[in-house]
Parts: structure tokens; C-alpha cells; sequence
């Protein structure tokens, strides 16, 4: 399977709203080939060399509907300015099971893969979310205790597999409308 700027479903393949499903338990080969996969993708696009040399576009996350796959497995990786890795999840069934009343957006606004054009506008989710899954890396369930820009980025990617883009989110009459109490994440 090859994964670049040119396979990536963008928002004009409406597949992109589709809704992915459950992924069974235990997780298959295939399925665990997949996620490898998407995680490959995630860490080589931000090494400037490999991203240019691959056509690959800088991305922290990615879900399998992005690459046309309707399934429930998500991909993250925080680096640091030196590019090391902060955290790193290969995702099988990823849920939120509790989430903050306290929102919040990032100030620079969103991205996406499959979203060519800019959207500007602040996107408000919940500051603080817990998130139970299956990690391929760790072998195990895991609850991730998220805030700040990895609480962003988990809802991000969980919005894919209900075929919910970051800019449907958007204020269209005012795009960047102060929340009350919403932190801005610098
Ligand atoms: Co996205």
C-alpha cells in the first residue's frame, strides 16, 4: 500500500464522511499491517528529507478512512523541535469515555491531510479527554489521559470515523468567535 500526498482521499471523494466500523478483536495481521503502515507514514512525514523524497505531507495523525480504509484505527505521533518523539499510538478501536466541559482550540487553527484548501477559524473541542483503545505498540488497552494539543489531535482523528471534517466545527458567520472560558492553545 502506498501512502502519499497523491493516495490520500481529500475531502472532494466523498468516502471521506463515510463512517468507519468497529475493527474485531483480536486485532488480524492485516489490520495490524495497516496501522504499521499509516504510522510509517506519520513519522517519515516529518523528517523534511523523507517527506520530500516520498511526496509525503507533515501530518501528527492519520486514520484509516484517509487512505480509503472505513475501520477504526488511528496513527499519532508528537515530536518535539528536535524531532524527537513525545508520544507515539498505533490505535485499534479508539473511544473517548470522558471528556471535559472546558474547551479548547488551537490558536493557529487546524489541518488535515485530506483537506487541501485552508479553513481558518478556531476549532473548539474539549480541553481535557480520555480515551480508551487498543495499542499495537504497547500490545495492551490503554486509557490515554489527553490535554492540550494531544487532546486536540485524539477528537481530530476520532471526528474521521464519523466523517467529520475539523472545519465543519468552523463558525462560518464568525470564524474566530472567543468561547467563554475556551483555552487558546498557543
Ligand atoms: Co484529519
Amino acid at each position: 500500500m502506498l501512502i502519499n500526498n497523491d493516495t490520500i482521499i481529500k475531502d472532494s471523494d466523498e468516502l471521506i464522511r463515510r463512517k468507519s466500523a468497529d475493527v474485531e478483536m483480536p486485532v488480524s495481521a492485516e489490520d495490524r499491517d495497516i496501522l504499521m503502515q499509516m504510522l510509517k507514514y506519520v513519522d517519515e512525514s516529518t523528517i523534511p528529507e523523507l517527506a520530500e523524497e516520498k511526496n509525503l505531507r507533515p501530518a501528527v495523525g492519520i486514520s484509516a478512512i484517509q487512505i480509503g480504509i472505513p475501520k477504526k484505527l488511528t496513527a499519532i505521533i508528537l515530536k518535539d523541535e528536535e524531532g524527537k518523539k513525545i508520544c507515539e499510538y498505533a490505535l485499534v478501536n479508539p473511544k473517548i469515555i470522558s471528556n471535559s466541559i472546558e474547551k479548547a482550540c488551537l490558536a493557529a487553527g487546524e489541518g488535515c491531510l485530506s483537506v487541501v484548501e485552508d479553513h481558518e477559524g478556531y476549532v473548539y473541542r474539549s480541553a481535557r479527554v480520555k480515551v480508551k483503545a487498543y495499542d499495537i505498540l504497547q500490545e495492551k488497552e490503554i486509557v490515554i489521559k489527553a490535554d492540550g494539543y494531544l487532546a486536540i489531535v485524539l477528537q481530530h482523528e476520532l471526528d474521521h470515523f464519523k466523517g467529520i471534517l475539523f472545519y465543519d466545527h468552523i463558525n462560518p458567520k464568525d470564524p474566530f468567535h472567543r468561547e467563554n472560558d475556551a483555552l487558546i492553545i498557543e
